[in-house]
């Protein structure tokens, strides 16, 4: 079990912010002393570019920068050719799918999703729907966003070349079975590309077990810092894709007769000065992670979105939208209360969550509405920080919410 009193020391923002209950993980994750540290100690002790320069001090960033990729091969259980640096996780989905364009899908070919995705996974597909002439269809879910493996057996067909979905969704927290998913898809000749953005800071994902193609995610989302994401992707998969970004250092000769000769995977795909203390930032949060064990942190919030579920459903004034999830955030309405009203109630006693359609603008049609509030937690929250949030929620009213969003 997690020792959560003395993993809030490590994390500033506590106390900075006493009172302050945030449950808006889902959106970002607060950051830990050895994450702050290792962005410091960049900008302090050790600054310079990567892959540039000839003395000690970028020879020690060339090894922080891309020792990273061993720490997060040894996260996902992968060879370490096959982690990419992106910018987050929509640059990382953006880049799979144009770089399918051309050497993997071919017009007409079907990708398959959700409506339950986000639009870092949706709206790169519905560029190359409208520009390559793919086609999107998606699987039918349940009343919850839930996948099940029947419903995908059903939307499979000789046409779908590629299945493009989060492990977890990002509002209703539905986990996907993946696996499966994958294994059914790769049977039928179909590339598998994964969303982990609400899936890999929360539990132990293995890409080697789940045999995706590729997997995309945020550092920020799992105690990183901003501006960093990761790509996984099959090695022979990543050699075979074009880079959607091209310019420095991803390429090894030019000519002037515009005769490029790129880089192999990974670098090939990190155009340009890389965010290079995010990615040691991310590194040292992946080390954090692990030391806490993915297992306790799953463990861990699953019982208390369990507890705090059970709370929610006692209040009369709360719809829930997904109380038959069990990981992720929990979704609501307070009834007839518009829910930045509430959010902004909510704020006002000190609870930070998300309000609105959180980016999954098509999830209306699953759920029937496309303003909810949803409370998302960490490995960090408390019993107690629930009961303040559950206690705040029991008190939201047209009275008190109307107005007060700021
Ligand atoms: N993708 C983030 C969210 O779901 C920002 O809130």
């Amino acid at each position: 079990m997690l020792d959560v009193e003395a993993i809030r020391k490590d994390f500033p923002m506590f106390e900075n912010n006493p009172g302050l209950v945030y449950f808006d993980n889902a959106a970002t994750t607060l950051k830990p002393w050895p994450v702050i540290n290792a962005v410091t100690d960049f900008y302090t002790k050790h600054t310079s570019n990567v892959h540039r320069g000839d003395y000690a001090i970028a020879a020690l960033n060339d090894k922080l920068y891309d020792g990273t990729r061993d720490i997060f091969a040894r996260f996902l259980n992968c060879d370490p050719r096959e982690i990419v640096f992106t910018h987050n996780v929509s640059a990382s989905l953006n880049q799979v799918a144009y770089g399918m364009e051309h050497n993997f899908l071919k017009p007409g070919d079907v990708v398959l999703m959700s409506e339950a995705e986000h639009a870092s996974n949706l709206l790169p597909w519905f560029r190359m729907e409208k520009e390559y002439g793919i086609k999107v269809e998606y699987i039918e879910t349940d009343k919850q966003a839930n996948i099940t493996v029947d419903s995908f057996k059903k939307a499979m067909h000789p046409g779908v070349k590629a299945v493009s979905l989060a492990m977890v969704t990002n509002v209703l927290g539905s986990v996907q079975p993946i696996k499966e998913i994958t294994r059914i898809a790769h049977e039928n000749g179909a590339y598998v590309i994964v969303d982990g953005a609400q899936a890999v800071p929360h539990m132990k994902v293995d890409v080697k077990d789940l045999d995706c193609d590729f997997l995309g995610f945020s550092a920020h989302k799992m105690c990183g810092p901003g501006g960093v994401g990761i790509l996984y992707g099959k090695y022979d998969l990543l050699q075979q894709m074009d880079p959607v970004f091209e310019g420095g250092d991803m390429n090894a000769r030019f000519s002037a007769d515009g005769c490029v000769t790129l880089k192999e995977a990974p670098v090939k795909f990190e155009a340009g000065t890389p965010d290079i203390e995010g990615v040691i930032g991310a590194g040292a949060a992946a080390e954090y992670l692990m030391k806490i064990g993915m297992d306790n942190i799953r463990a861990y919030e699953k019982e208390l979105r369990a507890y705090f579920l059970e709370q929610m459903q006692k209040l009369d004034n709360i719809e829930l939208y997904n109380p038959d999830n069990v990981y992720g955030p929990i979704d609501f309405n307070a009834k007839g209360v518009f829910a930045q009203d509430a959010a902004g109630y909510l704020a006002s006693q000190n609870v930070a969550v998300r309000s609105g359609n959180h980016c999954a603008k098509i999830l209306h049609d699953i759920i029937g509405t496309d303003q909810t509030i949803r409370a998302s937690l960490y490995f960090y929250n408390t019993k107690e920080e629930v009961d303040r949030c559950v206690e705040a929620c029991s008190n939201i009213s047209l009275e008190n919410a109307v107005g007060i969003f700021f």
